[in-house]
This record gives C-alpha cells, sequence and structure tokens, in this order.
C-alpha cells in the first residue's frame, strides 16, 4: 500500500509563488497552480507530498489540529494565532519569504503625529487586532480597535477609521487609496510551522523536507 503523502499548509499569492522554490531545492515540483486550477488539494510530482490551499490566517489551525503536517505562516498571522490558541506547534525556523512590514497609515490630509501628539483616542481598523493594540499601548495612545478582514485601506476613505494597521509590501495599495505609512510596526516573513505530533510520528518523512527548507532559505538569504 502507497504511504499516505505529508500534506503542507500554503495560502495563496505571495506565500505560495515563494515557496515554489524551496520545494524545487527539496526536489518537489509542483505541476497546478491554486490559481488556475481553484483545486484546493494540489497534487505534487512527489508521492510523499501534497499541498492544501486556505486562507492564510487559516493555516495555523489547520497545522495545530494535524490536518496539515507543516505549513508556512506569516509571523503577522501566527502572532495573532498565537494568542488565542497556544500550543501543539512547533517554529523551527524562519524562511525569510514573502517579507513585508506591518505598519500604521493614515490619509494624507491627516496629521498622525500631532493626533498622537494631543493624545486623540483614534480609531484603528485593522485585521491585526492584537498587534495593533499592543503597539498602542506600548506607546501610551488611546484607541478604539474595529476589527475587518480585508480591504482595510477603504476604512478611513469612508469615515470608518482614522488610520489602519495593515501589511506594506510595495506601498502600490497605500499609494492607490492615497494613504501614507506614518509607523512601522514590525518587519514581517514567513515561518515554517510543524505539528508536533506529526514530527513525533512521521520524522523520519518530515524531517528531510524541513532540512531542505532551511538549506534553501540559509541559501537565498
Ligand atoms: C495585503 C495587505 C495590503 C497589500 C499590501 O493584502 O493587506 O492590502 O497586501 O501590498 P502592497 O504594499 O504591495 O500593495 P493581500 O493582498 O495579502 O490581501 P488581504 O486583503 O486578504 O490581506
Amino acid at each position: 500500500m502507497a504511504p499516505t503523502p505529508l500534506t503542507l499548509a500554503l495560502s495563496k499569492g505571495r506565500i505560495f509563488e515563494e515557496t515554489l522554490p524551496l520545494l524545487a531545492a527539496a526536489g518537489v515540483g509542483v505541476p497546478e497552480n491554486p490559481e488556475s486550477s481553484r483545486k484546493l488539494i494540489l497534487p505534487t510530482d512527489s508521492a510523499e507530498l501534497r499541498i492544501i490551499i486556505v486562507r492564510a490566517s487559516d493555516v495555523p489551525t489547520y497545522v495545530q489540529y494535524g490536518a496539515a503536517d507543516f505549513g508556512i505562516a506569516g509571523k503577522d498571522v501566527l502572532h495573532e494565532h498565537m494568542a488565542q490558541h497556544p500550543g501543539g506547534l512547533y517554529q523551527p525556523i524562519d524562511l525569510n519569504i514573502a517579507r513585508c512590514r506591518l505598519c500604521v497609515a493614515a490619509p494624507e490630509g491627516f496629521d498622525y503625529q500631532a493626533a498622537v501628539h494631543q493624545g486623540s483616542r483614534l480609531r484603528i481598523a485593522t485585521k491585526y487586532v492584537r498587534a495593533a493594540r499592543e503597539h498602542f499601548a506600548a506607546k501610551g495612545v488611546h484607541v478604539d480597535i474595529i476589527k475587518l478582514y480585508g480591504s482595510m485601506e477603504l476604512a478611513p476613505l469612508v469615515g470608518l477609521a482614522d488610520a489602519i494597521v495593515d501589511l506594506v509590501s510595495s506601498g502600490g495599495t497605500l499609494r492607490a487609496n492615497r494613504l501614507v505609512e506614518v509607523e512601522e510596526i514590525r518587519q514581517i516573513s514567513s515561518r515554517l510551522i510543524v505539528n508536533q505530533a506529526a514530527l513525533k510520528m512521521k520524522g523520519e518523512h518530515l524531517q528531510p523536507f524541513l532540512d531542505a527548507f532551511a538549506r534553501a532559505s540559509a541559501a537565498m538569504a
């Protein structure tokens, strides 16, 4: 009987694209692309590995419950997830892929520094509630956080919020919506995450992938 393949959880977009060279370094090709195939379980050209495509914020959940043996998730997503669901995940390495930064951004005409200086209470829209709360608490700025699930850039444009906390990569989305970055909270990249039970039970199969990913990401750094 053929062995059950290992399952790797990825999200579409930059994480998927930037994981392909790591998989190639592990000798694995992925013939289909989730953007065009729409399949949620993607076979690879290795009988030992299949890929599942999930929302970025769901990657830690699939790995934590063991529905995926390992996955790749942004530090932003992990920071939010671990606050509510600690344990069960081993985070061996920072892969240094899908690099971006978590920032505070506000409309061009909004004097953010003056508002902070005056002690104004700010309304902040974000998907990253924990990171935003920690950032403003550390600065002593009073905020009301409004949780959104996407298109954060819209919130200040229609009066839902004064500013946003969001990921910035090229800056193109901010520019297109006439927002400016007013503070960097932290640099973000993606980490490999592994189900702890899978590492114990399937370590022999998993470890070569973990080692190949670590070597490839170090070589690309
Ligand atoms: C992220 C982020 C910004 C955009 C920034 O969204 O939330 O909207 O990318 O990238 P840029 O600086 O290169 O323009 P993503 O496309 O990941 O989708 P999301 O709204 O689901 O987070």
